[in-house]
């Protein structure tokens, strides 16, 4: 069944891959991300596809998504414990 789905931290390693599957099943993606580890490369590929958007924010500041959604994937955090002790609040709470 496909529905819109937010990924928060959609562009990191781990969500960037996810983003795929979930297009590739038929989901809406809105991809979440502030790039303080992720990459924009990592979801340059998804750029044209019709169902896929990209907002550039701040997850600790609250998620700048409007409208209903079928699921919510975290994927956001600090992928090495050096990158949560340098910078702590860009990466909290997420992991
Ligand atoms: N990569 C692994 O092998 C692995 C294994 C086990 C668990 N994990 C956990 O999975 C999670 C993701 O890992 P990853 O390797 O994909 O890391 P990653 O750093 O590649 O991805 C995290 C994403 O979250 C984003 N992000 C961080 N803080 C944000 C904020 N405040 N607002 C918006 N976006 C924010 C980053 O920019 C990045 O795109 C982490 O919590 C990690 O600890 C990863």
């Amino acid at each position: 069944m496909s529905g819109r789905v937010v990924v928060l931290g959609g562009s990191g390693f781990l969500g960037s891959h996810l983003c795929d599957q979930l297009l590739a099943r038929d989901d809406e993606v809105v991809c979440v991300d502030n790039f303080s580890t992720g990459r924009r490369a990592n979801v340059a590929h998804l750029a044209d596809h019709a169902g896929f958007a990209l907002v550039e924010a701040d997850i600790s500041a609250g998620i700048p998504v409007d409208g209903s959604v079928s699921g919510v994937f975290w994927q956001w955090g600090a992928r090495a414990p050096a990158t949560a002790w340098n910078s702590p609040t860009a990466t909290a709470p997420g992991s």
